[in-house]
């Protein structure tokens, strides 16, 4: 497992962390010594997050609707810690089917593209001042900007289910390229993950991959990002997915 002492992120704020993957990064990364920042948009029914921020003083929670730039510009300028890993986690699936699927309106297109794009954007722009400041203790450790992207969002691996979720993880990891552009210069490095087909909600009962195995995984691909590999799109286990 990656300890601490191979990682110099040791601050890390996860989006989307009440539950699935986000729950158990924030979990495992406690357990390796980081402070977690959790957050989630209703703190007060976040009761298993609640529990393990009452057991580890390294956890602690920030509600945060990735939806919401209103909401996020004023909670991020009062957030007064240093962040070393940035992971923007939180997302949505909205309608399962293709083109004549009415799970497919506007209602949750908007929602899906303001959560797994916009969101990510909102995130990543208010946060990075904190993500910046943590470099004088890093050395020349980079911060780390992780994006939970989806290999659902590869044009190679096009499927007509899911088609707008789809369209949100292309978006996500083209984000992700276009950051690693920008934020090349300020020893910032990004990368796109897919975190496997993993049993939460979004991904049911029958996926193939635990949520204890997806967020070590992931851990271990966070700690290996660096400059040279920004703007990487892979899976959790170290696997390019080809855009
Ligand atoms: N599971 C899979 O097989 C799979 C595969 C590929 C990619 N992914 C990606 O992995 C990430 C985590 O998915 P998961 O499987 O853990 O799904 P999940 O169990 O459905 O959890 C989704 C998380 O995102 C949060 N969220 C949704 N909308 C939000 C918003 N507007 N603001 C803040 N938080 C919000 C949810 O919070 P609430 O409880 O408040 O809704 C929840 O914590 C997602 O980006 C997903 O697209 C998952």
């Amino acid at each position: 497992m990656t300890k601490i002492n191979d990682n110099p992120a040791k601050r890390v704020m996860i989006t989307g962390a009440n539950r699935g993957i986000g729950l158990e990064l924030t979990r495992q990364s406690a357990a390796m010594g980081y402070e977690v920042i959790a957050c989630c948009r209703t703190p007060m029914e976040a009761t298993e997050l609640m529990a393990l921020a009452l057991e580890n003083e390294l956890v602690s929670i920030l509600g945060l609707d990735v939806r919401v730039e209103r909401d996020i510009k004023p909670i991020a300028a009062g957030f007064g810690r240093r962040l070393d890993l940035l992971v923007c986690n939180a997302g949505v699936l909205g309608g399962r089917g293709g083109l004549q699927d009415p799970e497919q309106d506007s209602h949750n297109i908007e929602d899906t593209l303001m959560t797994n794009v916009g969101g990510v954007f909102f995130t990543a722009r208010h946060f990075l001042p904190h993500l910046l400041a943590g470099s004088e203790e890093r050395g020349d450790a980079p911060g780390r900007l992780a994006i939970i992207s989806s290999q659902m969002g590869s044009s190679t691996r096009c499927g007509s289910n899911a088609i707008m979720y789809r369209a949100s993880k292309a978006a996500a990891t083209n984000l992700a390229r276009s950051l690693a552009v920008e934020l090349a210069d300020h020893n910032i490095a990004v990368g796109a993950y897919h975190p496997g087909w993993v049993q939460t909600e979004m991904g049911g009962k029958e996926a193939a991959v635990t949520p204890a195995d997806s967020a070590g995984g992931l851990l271990r691909r966070f700690a290996a990002l660096s400059m040279e590999t920004s703007g990487v799109f892979e899976d959790y286990t170290g696997v390019a997915i080809p855009f």
